[in-house]
């Protein structure tokens, strides 16, 4: 695909796989409007108040259906929006169509390359020469590392006249990011610390994204405000565990068909992906091992009844293998076997087959995300909890955006928004809450109206 940005006939922006998809793409997103009441309940409660007018907003962030809900409760609040993927494989296309059509500016499609991911990151960020964005909605951290990247050569640029050398490291990824902060240098030297000097901060949604953060504030090298979205309990103890639990089969079911009955399944890592991940497989009658390095999470597999061994144990009698670790190098060497072949069966899912044997091995979405690349991501049930606390973020950071409340550290948000955003899902699954006596809530010393437990409560 040419890398040209399009423009809808209102001036805006994108660069999306058909437009012609949007009328399908709406459809859904009415669906979803339906199943996200927290986000529909942000339009309702701080619509008419337009909290966001003026502000430029920035997602990197999978541009599915449900983030279409979530753009567009953005926009309903005020908010000029920009947006882009934030994994090569996750963009349903209908969606990128209907917010590009009615919205925002997009840049995204699903199967982008390396090169074309990063471009779509870049345009994101660029609201023309008079700066970036206001604020940045984050997943993994890309549109932020680019930032930061791109402000670090462009001082050492001014104070040596080094550009970045793509050939400096052998990740064939952070190569196109140098190559494209080299090539923007050369164009408009400043670029990265307008940005930087424009912006209020970023909320993150991801566990990568957040630890990455962590260590930029360690080392004093974070340039603004971050609200670590991902730890919000409604965040990690819902979307990752409830959200996987639901689209982890889905995306095996969609990508192979296989039957999940009777197989033995090995989940590696048992934290928050890794639990949803093996319920499930579990519940469909898998027989689930677990792979851990942490004794606490290995001891809780070991009480839900599911053995925990090494890869090297059960690589040769295991049909199915999930990597939920958010580290490197839990199943390698597939690609450097000498003699094997690529056969694609279709988009996001290969059979590599061994020479000797002509046995295969099924890699979904070239072993990144699965349940976005083979399936459509979480459900917006679970999604509306998360994006909850992304619009919660947002406006927390751009309220405050000149008090000072916020320094260059990264934030979670308080206890009683957490419990706001749980309390703004029971009503659709009919739940009814006990409402603590004045004399319980003393008993157990906690307010009335909440919040209900301490910071250090671990649900
Ligand atoms: N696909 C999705 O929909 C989705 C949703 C949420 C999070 N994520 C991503 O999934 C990853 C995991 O997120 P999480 O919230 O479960 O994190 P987590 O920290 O709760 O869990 C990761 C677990 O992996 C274990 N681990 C680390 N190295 C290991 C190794 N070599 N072998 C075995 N176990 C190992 C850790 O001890 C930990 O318990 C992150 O990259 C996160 O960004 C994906």
């Amino acid at each position: 695909m040419a890398l040209l940005v399009e423009k809808t006939s209102a001036g805006r922006e994108y660069k999306v796989k058909d437009l012609s998809q949007a009328d399908f793409g709406r459809l859904e997103i009415e669906l979803a409007e339906v199943e996200m009441p927290g986000l529909m309940s942000c339009r309702a409660e701080f619509g008419p108040s337009q909290p966001f007018a003026g502000a430029r907003i920035s997602g990197s962030l999978h541009m599915t259906i449900q983030t279409a809900v979530l753009i567009e409760t953005l926009t309903a609040l005020g908010a000029e929006v920009r947006w882009c993927s934030c994994n090569i494989f996750s963009t349903q296309d209908h969606a990128a169509a209907a917010i590009a059509r009615d919205s925002a500016a997009v840049f995204a499609w699903k199967g982008e390359t390396l090169a074309e991911y990063w471009w779509c990151t870049e345009r994101c960020l660029d609201w023309g020469p008079s700066g970036g964005p206001d604020l940045i909605v984050d997943d993994g951290g890309d549109a932020t590392l680019l930032i930061h990247e791109g402000v670090k050569a462009e001082e050492e640029f001014e104070k040596t006249g080094k550009l970045p050398d793509p050939a400096s490291t052998d990740n064939a990824e952070f190569q196109i990011v140098l190559g494209i902060i080299r090539d923007g240098l050369k164009v408009d030297p400043k670029k990265y610390r307008r940005m930087k000097e424009r912006l209020v901060g970023v909320s993150e949604e991801t566990t990568t994204g957040v630890k990455r953060l962590y260590q930029m504030q360690a080392s004093g090298a974070l340039l603004f405000p971050a609200i670590n979205v991902n730890d919000s309990v409604t965040k990690s103890k819902f979307d990752n565990l409830y959200g996987c639990r639901h689209s982890l089969p889905d995306g095996l079911m969609r990508a192979t068909d296989i039957m999940i009955a009777g197989k033995v399944a090995v989940v590696c890592g048992y934290g928050d992906v890794g639990k949803g991940c093996a319920a499930a497989l579990k519940q469909a009658g898998a027989r689930v091992i677990v792979t851990e390095i942490d004794p606490i999470c290995a001891l809780q597999a070991l009480m839900e009844g599911l053995p925990v061994l090494t890869l090297e144990d059960v690589v040769s009698e295991a049909d199915i293998f999930v990597t939920t670790t958010g580290n490197k190098d839990i199943i390698m060497g597939l690609e450097a076997y000498p003699g094997v072949k690529r056969i694609t069966i279709k988009p996001q899912t290969d059979r590599w087959v061994f020479p000797e044997t002509n046995a295969g091995i099924i890699v979904l979405a070239e072993g990144r995300l699965m349940n976005l690349g083979c399936a459509t991501g979480h459900p917006s049930f679970v999604m509306s909890c998360s994006f909850t606390n992304q619009v919660i973020a947002q406006l927390e950071l751009w309220k405050e955006r000149s008090t000072g409340k916020y320094e260059k550290k990264v934030y979670v948000l308080p206890k009683h928004l957490d419990e706001k955003v749980a309390a703004l899902h029971l009503g659709k699954l009919g739940a009814k809450l006990t409402k603590l006596t004045p004399s319980q809530a003393e008993y157990i010393s906690v307010p009335v109206e909440g919040p209900y437990k301490p910071a250090r409560y671990r649900y």
